[in-house]
């Protein structure tokens, strides 16, 4: 670069000087690029660096750093983060907005353990930050994840050990000993640092949880250092032996092993207490110094957690009680109307940009066009059936995470002359017709393939973190190389590199990209060729299969292609595979027909034999703690009266042993437990030689396990 002395007159002196400059400029780099993917500094002036490092490190050997960059080619930064499977899943809570979801939710534990008593539930404030876990081993701090998708999440544990109140060691511990809970910002440092980032022209976060999170993932630790997030623990994942016998306990035991928990857990009797501590805690929220966004009430006895277990993604043990959404009023500027991958054509408001809880929002969704007129699905009224138009006052919340919504129109501010909205019976991107079909309260573009607007967002669907989630393929990217015809459909993906990548000409040539990044892109291409059956079949974005469908789907069936041909063979929609196919829990009729029609379709099939032609598919993994499981693999019928446990138990327990449980017996049961009154499902089971223990033999195959 201009000014520079050329590498060959360079003292030693100053050639050691500028390597540590161009290490440290070349970690800036990195971190500008990888972390904040905001780059600083064009490829051609990071290579530039790379180069005049290289170059100086051949002229003095002896004075290359260890922590060289020419060591690095971008590897640690390339590949962000290491992973951490979890030893135990890290999920998510279930919610309840209302005292009626909080008493069904009450209900239902006792259902579920067929107790008519009273529950004793703790209730503490819902943090509103990131979770994490922290693993120790024999006292030592050895690692520390996010919760990532759930069962793997990011090695962020150089960032934990700057944070003051995650302890390196414990005293009196468990040998292992997984804690978890909260990292956050408290409102004072999220103000300071806004202020300290806004100075210093860096970047400013909109929230504190988007700033403990920003702070947190940074793969340079020494920015954490100077952020100063806090923790609040409020459970533990692997423990050797267990902490305590109730919640309550066990959170005085992590208090006294060192962590802060928060001082507004409390116990509760029942409804009435968990209640009361709602509102105690609603009413000390403004002035606790940081955000909540709700109360979790957890079954207090932890012999009860453990028999109420999980349900997917969530705990039937404990519920988050969220607070009421936060509220402001604006003008309504404009209606879009976006076409989704299913075709699904969706209203968005445009606002005049508003702060709603301390966020801006701009847009909102409309849902549908139902819900802009004023009416809900089944054609009651909403809003005392008033409609939205463009121009009117509307009143507009957030609750949580979720996309603004729009909650009331005031007629008395609506502008004279405004128009009901039209909305529109053609896809405005293809001009293909745009119809609803019965009871679908949707209207959807008839565009299939042709329509570049369901191509696109189902590419950005295909290439999203939890479908292939291929590093430096965004939305942004796959909608430039839509636009410009290198990627039509997900197969295109993967032959980028052949039709585009000689010498890394093309890609290297246009506006954003450089050799490095297009290198980077086409390693993150090919890291994906290899890819598991349930998330491949999550990413091809076929209506109504999200991602636990698909966790559940793949399975079922463990491989790709004995997946295919039970499609083939349910294609008349009955028949053995089409029962068997909605045998899988969690599938219904509307999702099964979804699933075998999509197979079913020329173009799409030849798409995805296209794509699958690419791929290496693994086949799906057996459900958690499926090893030392007797019914591992086994298809299990439950019939008659259980005694010890309801069958909703039963079966949950039996599914996490990794069988598979179904509801009608057939040459495919491998098993009946049959209680007392059990009538034709053992008369069958028999007649077909089927295995058939009691309640007790149950008890006894799963005990221990
Ligand atoms: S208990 C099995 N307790 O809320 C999951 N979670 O919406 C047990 N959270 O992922 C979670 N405060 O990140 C629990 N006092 C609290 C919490 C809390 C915040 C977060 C946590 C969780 C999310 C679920």
């Amino acid at each position: 670069m201009a000014g520079e002395t050329p590498v060959e007159q360079l003292s030693e002196r100053a050639a050691q000087h500028e390597l540590e400059r161009l290490a440290k400029a070349i970690a800036v780099a990195n971190a500008a690029y990888h972390t904040h993917d905001a780059p600083e500094i064009s490829d051609a002036e990071y290579d530039a660096l790379k180069q005049r490092n290289q170059a100086i490190e051949a002229r003095f050997p002896h004075l290359k750093r260890s922590d060289s960059p020419s060591d690095q080619v971008g590897a640690t930064p390339a590949e962000g983060f290491g992973k951490i499977r979890h030893a135990v899943r890290m999920l998510s809570l279930a919610n309840a907005f209302d005292e009626e979801d909080l008493r069904e939710f009450d209900d239902s534990v006792r259902r579920y353990l067929g107790v008519e008593a009273a529950i004793a539930y703790t209730a503490e404030p819902k943090i509103d930050g990131l979770s994490l876990s922290l693993r120790y081993e024999d006292g030592a701090l050895v690692s520390a994840a996010t919760r990532g998708d759930g069962e793997t999440g990011e090695n962020v544990t150089a960032n934990a050990r700057e944070v003051d109140d995650i302890p390196e060691r414990i005293e009196g511990a468990p040998e292992i000993l997984e804690v978890r809970g909260e990292v956050y910002m408290s409102h004072a440092d999220f103000e300071a640092l806004n202020a300290r980032q806004a100075e210093r022209g860096g970047r400013t976060f909109a929230n504190p949880r988007n700033a403990a999170a920003g702070s947190l993932r940074q793969l340079d630790a020494t920015i954490t250092r100077d952020r100063p997030l806090r923790f609040f623990a409020y459970g533990w994942g692997e423990v050797s032996t267990p902490l305590a016998e109730t919640q309550m306990e066990a959170i005085a035991r992590l208090e006294a092993l060192g962590f802060r928990t928060n001082p507004l857990t409390r116990l509760c009797a029942g409804l009435d207490q968990m209640l009361a501590h709602y509102r105690m805690i609603e009413e000390q929220r403004a002035t606790l110094g940081y955000d909540i966004d709700g109360v979790v009430y957890k079954v207090d006895d932890l012999a009860l957690q453990k028999r109420l277990g999980f349900r997917s993604t969530t705990p039937r043990w404990a519920i988050a009680h969220k607070f009421p959404a936060e509220l402001a009023w604006t003008r309504l500027l404009a209606i879009d109307i976006q076409v989704g991958r299913t075709g699904a054509l969706s209203p968005v408001a445009r606002l005049q940009p508003v702060t709603v809880g301390g966020v801006v929002v701009s847009n909102a969704t409309l849902h549908n066009e139902d819900y802009i007129a004023g009416r809900s699905n089944t054609g009651e009224e909403i809003r005392g059936g008033k409609d939205i138009r463009v121009g009117d006052w509307v009143q507009v919340y957030r609750a949580g995470d979720v996309i603004p919504k729009i909650a009331d129109v005031d007629l008395g501010k609506r502008p004279e002359g405004a128009e009901p909205f039209a909305f529109p019976d053609h896809c405005p991107e293809c001009g293909s017709a745009a119809i609803r079909e019965d009871g679908d309260a949707v209207r959807r573009c008839t565009g299939g393939l042709i329509c570049p607007a369901q191509a696109v967002e189902k590419l950005k669907h295909f290439v999203s973190r939890k479908a292939f989630d291929i590093e430096g393929l965004g939305a942004k990217q796959v909608e430039q190389f839509h636009r410009d015809g290198w990627i039509r459909e997900p197969a295109d993906i993967f032959h980028l590199q052949a039709r585009y990548g000689e010498g890394l000409q093309q890609l290297k040539n246009r506006e954003g990209w450089g050799e490095k990044s297009a290198q980077n892109l086409f390693e993150a291409i090919e890291e994906k060729r290899k890819i598991p059956f349930a998330r491949l079949l999550f990413a091809l974005g076929i209506r109504h299969v999200g991602e636990v469908a698909a966790r559940l789907i793949a399975q079922h069936y463990v491989t790709w292609d004995s997946f295919v041909s039970a499609m083939d063979e349910a294609r008349a929609l009955e028949g053995q595979a089409w029962e068997d196919l909605l045998a899988i829990d969690g599938v219904g009729q509307v999702l099964a027909t979804s699933l075998v029609t999509t197979f079913a379709q020329e173009a799409e099939r030849a798409s995805i034999e296209r794509l699958v032609r690419e791929l290496e598919i693994e086949p799906a993994e057996p459900p958690v703690r499926a090893e030392g499981s007797p019914v591992a693999g086994k298809t299990l019928v439950f019939t008659g009266t259980m005694e010890k446990m309801t069958r909703a138990e039963a079966k949950a327990r039996a599914e996490e042993l990794g069988a598979k449980v179904a509801g009608s017996v057939s040459a495919k049961t491998d098993l009946l437990i049959a209680g007392p009154g059990a009538g034709s499902k053992a008369k069958k089971a028999a007649e077909l030689g089927v295995a058939t223990i009691d309640e007790e033999g149950w008890l006894a195959m799963i005990e221990g396990l």
